[in-house]
This record gives C-alpha cells, sequence and structure tokens, in this order.
C-alpha cells in the first residue's frame, strides 16, 4: 500500500490512475480505524479497480474543542488495518491540509439544523468543506459512506447532487459489536463501565423497531424507551428522535410505511455517541 502525505502527490497519483482509465474507490475518514471501516474498504476493492481511504480528523468539522484534541489516533494499527483489507492508497494529509478547505456553499434544506446540527452547531458546514476537499483532491468514481452517521450520509447526497454528480455514493449498513454496540472510533474513549451503560443505545432502538410492528404513534414508541433505557443518570440522552429517512423530519405516526429512522445521541461518560436504525425499509 501506498502512503501519500502530500496534496500534490496524491493529485498527480490520481491523473496518473484515471489516464490508465481506473476506476477509483474512496473511503474517507478520520481514522482509528475498526471493521466498519474495513467493510467499506472491501466494498470498495471488491467494485474498483484502485482504492484510496483517507484518514484526516478536520478540526473544523468539531464544535467541542475537548472531542477534537481526544479524538482518538492510532496510524500504525489503521496502515495494518488497510493493508490487511488491500487497500491501495493511503492518504494521509498532515495539519496543514486544513488551510486548502475551502467555503463549500450547498442547499443542506435545513438537515444541518436538526438532530446533529441543532446540538453541534457548524459541524455539517466543515464535513462538507473537508468532504468537498477530498471529492477534488480523489476524485473518486464511488465513495463509500455509513450509515452510522446518517444524517452526515444525507447531506453527503445532497452535496454529490449539487456540486459532484459524477461521483456515486455508496451507503454501508452500520456494523455493531456482538453486544449490539455500534463501532465507533469514539468507543475507544469509553471505560469499561461506560461501555456496558452504552449498550442501551443499541437496546433502544432494536425494541422501538420491535415495538414499531404493533404501535405507530411516535411519541408512545419515544416515550416509552426513554422511561425503558434513559431514566438512569449512567447514560444522558441529547436526543431521541424518529424521523422521515428523507427529510430527517420528525414523525407522528409510523404508519405510512414509508422509511423511518430512529436516531439516538447520548452521551457515556463524558464519551458522546450517535446511532441509528432504519426501520419500514
Ligand atoms: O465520518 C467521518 O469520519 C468524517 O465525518 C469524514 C466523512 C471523514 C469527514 O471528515
Amino acid at each position: 500500500m501506498l502512503i501519500v502525505r502530500k496534496r500534490k502527490e496524491m493529485e498527480a497519483l490520481v491523473r496518473g490512475y484515471k489516464a490508465e482509465n481506473n476506476k477509483i474507490g474512496f473511503v474517507p475518514t478520520m481514522g482509528y480505524l475498526h471493521e466498519g471501516h474495513a467493510s467499506l474498504i472491501r466494498q470498495s476493492v471488491a467494485n474498483n479497480s484502485i482504492t484510496i481511504c483517507s484518514i484526516f480528523v478536520n478540526p473544523t468539522q468539531f464544535n467541542n474543542p475537548e472531542d477534537f484534541r481526544l479524538y482518538p489516533k492510532n496510524e500504525k494499527g489503521d496502515v495494518e488495518l488497510l493493508q490487511q483489507n488491500k487497500c491501495d492508497v493511503l492518504f494521509i494529509p498532515g495539519d496543514e491540509f486544513v488551510n486548502d478547505i475551502l467555503d463549500v456553499m450547498i442547499d443542506m434544506k435545513g438537515a444541518d439544523k436538526i438532530l446533529e446540527g441543532e446540538f453541534r452547531p457548524g459541524h455539517f458546514k466543515g464535513m462538507v468543506n473537508i468532504v468537498a476537499l477530498l471529492f477534488q483532491v480523489v476524485q473518486p468514481h464511488k465513495a463509500y459512506f455509513g450509515q452510522k452517521d446518517f444524517q452526515q450520509l444525507c447531506i453527503v447526497q445532497m452535496l454529490r447532487a449539487q456540486k459532484f454528480p459524477k461521483i456515486e455514493i455508496i451507503p454501508s449498513p452500520t456494523i455493531r459489536e456482538e453486544s449490539g454496540l455500534a463501532m465507533s472510533s469514539r468507543n475507544a474513549r469509553l471505560s469499561k463501565e461506560e461501555k456496558q451503560n452504552a449498550l442501551k443505545i443499541s437496546q433502544a432502538l432494536f425494541s422501538i423497531r420491535e415495538h414499531s410492528k404493533q404501535i405507530w404513534s411516535a411519541k408512545t414508541l419515544k416515550d416509552q424507551a426513554i422511561k425503558d433505557f434513559f431514566s438512569s443518570e449512567e447514560l444522558k440522552l441529547e436526543y431521541l428522535e424518529i424521523v422521515d429517512a428523507q427529510t430527517l423530519v420528525p414523525v407522528s405516526d409510523l404508519a405510512s410505511g414509508l422509511p423511518i429512522v430512529v436516531c439516538i445521541a447520548a452521551f457515556a461518560g463524558k464519551v458522546r455517541l450517535i446511532d441509528n436504525i432504519i426501520i419500514n425499509s
């Protein structure tokens, strides 16, 4: 696997790949890679002639400086995981890459102001700007994003439609530990006890999915899940919303049969975790 640290080198490499008619698959990440990322890499390797993974912890998408400072890093482990999964190129630019970020104007149709957007102001703006820069540098044919960051995926689809229509965005299901906990780089910051408490997040999601077969009122489902899973101090719920999978706007009932997503953000200790489940899909 090639490791490229300079933007210009990456661009030259991409020009070469394109001249040889390669199909480029791209997996953008912030590192501390886990099985969720590995599954995206494997999909890309299976469907493209070149797979490029990027690692860049983008400061402009962190509304909380402490969260940025404590974001876990493990370049050696990441390189091993990528090599094991047959990634061709790791693009890992230095901190100066932040200076190349431009303000990309897209219409996020209000999706940047709700759910994560409400609690992490500016997060999606920063995310859109870095993904746009990475798309410009890497020029992928296909880009792979996990559904664990469901709202991010929706906004990346808007970025694609408005600025990069030739790129195909490939969504990929959330990968979970056996316990049900969604895989996330931030899990590395959880103590044993916090990790145990965090299981309630996926348990709440599974419970809502199960009960939604009989109960259609979003309010009833939501209230019951909050009572059953978030009434103790161990886990601090930030939001639990049952929303339309297209618009991300809360729904009042699930009778329409349209795809619905249940989204949760909660703190286990100081670690903020998000998870979601798609129902009626
Ligand atoms: O999901 C992530 O890891 C990041 O938000 C991304 C897409 C790499 C942009 O920094």
